[in-house]
């Protein structure tokens, strides 16, 4: 019999698994409508993902955040049709997993995923019905001009190394949210992380570069001051990566996303020393209260 927490930790990873695949999607077509359908469905996902792992944290567990094999590539309907599929599968491994638990809070939390990705599950065929009656009337007409890219491959790699570093961002401090004290920051520095993960992705993805949707997220501290001073380090390298970026792109809206990347992220290495002078005082008012409390005995 499988373990509940096992089959919840594989829930999460096939939800981690789900927000890519659909995000490598919505970057895959031109559509802006369809692209948006997709990224919401992606947010939907990202909070399955999120209160997957709240349950497990509150059960004594370590987070998931691994991820699942997806489909990335292949003709935008073959995409829509993997997307079905993928819908379908979790309804069902959902429902089986249902079965393996009596914890109540458990079962109405996949109740409600459940009906989640039914309503996603009809949301893709009627985007494949779009698709399928579009070919139709575009077998009948000449192929669109394609858009040419306008930023040079260097400065195409710069946005790609902006990408991942805001993936592991998010990834990173998802973890500190479900395992430190300090959850609020936390939730707030992943959302922003988040919108520029879109942000740089949307940009590469507009001038024909396809976005490569990788993390390096290594050993993930867990003690709340070393996640800090982790986190601390991390936003410098975003800001040093970001300030050196914004210098060398030419293209104007990218250069405006690069710039208020930055100003957040400088907002965040300010939060985090902030942050982590508070824990250093209480630590050190404990230790002080500590010492008068033996000398006394
Ligand atoms: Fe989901
Ligand atoms: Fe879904
Ligand atoms: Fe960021
Ligand atoms: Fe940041």
């Amino acid at each position: 019999m499988t373990d509940i927490f096992e089959a919840v930790r594989k829930d999460i990873a096939d939800e981690h698994a789900a927000i890519i695949q659909y995000l490598y999607h919505a970057y895959a077509t031109s559509d802006e409508g369809i692209r948006g359908k997709l990224e919401s469905i992606a947010r939907d996902e990202m909070r399955h993902f999120k209160w997957l792992n709240e349950w497990l944290v509150k059960h004594g567990q370590k987070p998931a955040i691994d991820r699942s094999s997806l489909i990335s590539t292949g003709s935008f309907k073959f995409l829509i049709e993997a997307d079905i599929k993928a819908e379908t599968d979790a309804i069902n491994q959902y429902i089986e997993h249902k079965a393996l638990t009596g914890d109540k809070e458990l079962i109405a939390l996949i109740d409600r995923i459940i009906a989640d990705e039914k309503s996603h599950r009809s949301e893709f065929e009627k985007i494949l019905e779009e698709l399928n009656s579009k070919d139709e009337v575009e077998s009948n007409s000449s192929s669109s001009p394609s858009e040419s890219p306008t930023l040079s491959a260097h400065e195409a790699a710069l946005l790609q190394q902006a990408l991942e570093h805001e993936y592991t961002s998010i990834l990173q401090y998802l973890y500190h949210y479900f395992t430190t004290g300090s959850s609020d920051e936390y939730e707030d520095f992943s959302i922003d992380e988040m919108k520029h993960f879109g942000w740089f992705a949307e940009a590469l993805a507009e001038r024909g570069y396809q976005p490569l949707l990788e993390h390096k997220v290594g050993q993930i501290k867990v003690d709340p001051e070393a996640a800090a001073k982790s986190d601390i380090s991390l936003e410098e390298q975003a800001i040093k990566k970001f300030s050196e970026a914004k210098e060398r792109i030419q293209d104007k809206e990218v250069k405006e996303i690069f710039e208020l990347a930055l100003e957040h992220e400088n907002y965040h290495s300010y939060s985090l020393k902030k942050m982590l002078e508070k824990m250093q005082e209480s630590s050190v008012r404990k230790f002080t209260v500590g010492s008068l409390k033996d000398e006394e005995n």
